[in-house]
Order: C-alpha cells, then sequence, then structure tokens
C-alpha cells in the first residue's frame, strides 16, 4: 500500500508555476510597423475631395446613357412596361370601366402637345375615351420620366396596339413641360383637356 503511493507520487508532474514570457520583440515591431503604417495611410488620404467627383465620369456620360437601356437609345417599349402597363395592361385595352384604351385612343393618337401635357400631369375626374366614360387618376409622370424617355413612351403607344400615329420628339415634350411649368395639380378630365388641344 505504501509503496504504491510512492509510485504514484512519482508519476506526477511537477505543480505548473508562472513564467516569465515576453511577446517577442520580433510581433511587437511588426505590430508596430502596422500601426504605423494605417496612421501613415489615413494622413495621406485626402478627405477634401468631393466624394462625387470619386469616378472620374462627367456628367454627359451619365446623362447619355440612361440606367437599362444599352447603347443610350431609350426604349419606349422598356419604359411602357415598367410604368404603364398595370393600368393600361399589356395589349393596350386597359380594363373597362377601371382604366381606359390607349388602343385606338384619340387622346394617344392626337395632339402631340395634349398627350405630352397627359403623361407630365396625369389625369383626374371624368375623361372620355373612344366614347366610353372614365373617373380615375392617371399618375403624373413629369417628376419620374425626363422628355426623351415621355417623347419614348409616347411614340411606343402611338405604333403599337393597332395605332398609327408618327412619333412624338423631345423637343415637344420640352416645350410642353415649360409651358405648363407652374402646374401642380393634374388635368381635370375633358373640361382642361379640350380646352389644351
Ligand atoms: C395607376 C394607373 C395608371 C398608370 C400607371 C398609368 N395610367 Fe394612364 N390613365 C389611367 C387612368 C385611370 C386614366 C383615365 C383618367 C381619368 O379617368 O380621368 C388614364 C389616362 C391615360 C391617357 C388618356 C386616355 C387614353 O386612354 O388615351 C393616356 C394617353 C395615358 N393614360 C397614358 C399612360 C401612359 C403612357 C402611362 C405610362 C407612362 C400611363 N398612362 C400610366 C391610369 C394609369
Amino acid at each position: 500500500m505504501e509503496h504504491g503511493s510512492v509510485g504514484a507520487q512519482e508519476r506526477e508532474n511537477p505543480d505548473p508555476t508562472e513564467v516569465d514570457r515576453p511577446i517577442p520583440w520580433l510581433v511587437l515591431s511588426l505590430v508596430g510597423l502596422l500601426f504605423g503604417w494605417g496612421i501613415t495611410y489615413i494622413l495621406m488620404q485626402n478627405p477634401k475631395d468631393d466624394p462625387a467627383l470619386g469616378d472620374s465620369r462627367t456628367l454627359s456620360t451619365l446623362q447619355a446613357k440612361p440606367a437599362g437601356s444599352p447603347g443610350g437609345a431609350v426604349d419606349g417599349a422598356q419604359i411602357y412596361s415598367a410604368q404603364c402597363v398595370a393600368c393600361h395592361q399589356a395589349t393596350g385595352a386597359g380594363l373597362p370601366g377601371v382604366f381606359p384604351p390607349l388602343a385606338g385612343s384619340e387622346w394617344v393618337m392626337g395632339s402631340d402637345k395634349v398627350a405630352a401635357a397627359i403623361l407630365l400631369h396625369g389625369i383626374t375626374g371624368k375623361l372620355t375615351v373612344k366614347g366610353g366614360s372614365y373617373n380615375g387618376q392617371m399618375p403624373a409622370f413629369k417628376d419620374k420620366l425626363n422628355d426623351a424617355e415621355i417623347a419614348a413612351v409616347l411614340s411606343h403607344i402611338r405604333s403599337n396596339f393597332g395605332n398609327a400615329a408618327p412619333k412624338i420628339a423631345p423637343d415637344v415634350v420640352k416645350a410642353e413641360r415649360e409651358a405648363t411649368r407652374d402646374r401642380k395639380d393634374p388635368w381635370a378630365g375633358d373640361d382642361d383637356l379640350v380646352k389644351l388641344k
């Protein structure tokens, strides 16, 4: 019994003691170097640069090619499916009694000026389209689409859904935007639009 316990004692490891092991100077100096490099890097940046000038594209580069239109041409069909299809439908037939048809519409194929005015400011109140009466809200697009985009979507609806009217130039939209610049409200249906014709 006594013999056995001595054997057990001999097999034990010595008690652990704390030893002084400083961080190696190499590691310390590497950390110091990194720290110094970081500070220098930050100081060498020029924080007074206007962040808007970060990439060197010019305004004209950006304006020449609106998003999503390779080659820079504005695609009326694309604008129609993004902005109009929900109400006027892919066929341009609208929804009876709710959304008026663009197909065969006298407003679409009539005066280019009036068509531009409708897109810029929207319509509210009683509107007659192809003999049918509507009383809904057509949203204004003056803040959503630029002149070229409005011209493109108008040209699209004037030459699709069986319609055949000449294209509309961005200048017509531009002139109409200028002429109605102070307008805040949508056109009041037939009453306002007939006067525009
Ligand atoms: C939220 C639904 C809605 C959206 C989106 C919408 N419209 Fe309309 N639109 C209407 C309604 C409703 C009228 C009729 C307004 C009334 O009854 O006073 C109308 C009327 C019109 C008219 C005159 C009447 C006719 O049928 O010819 C044209 C042109 C027109 N919209 C074109 C467009 C184009 C182009 C777009 C997309 C850029 C568009 N609309 C987006 C709801 C919409």
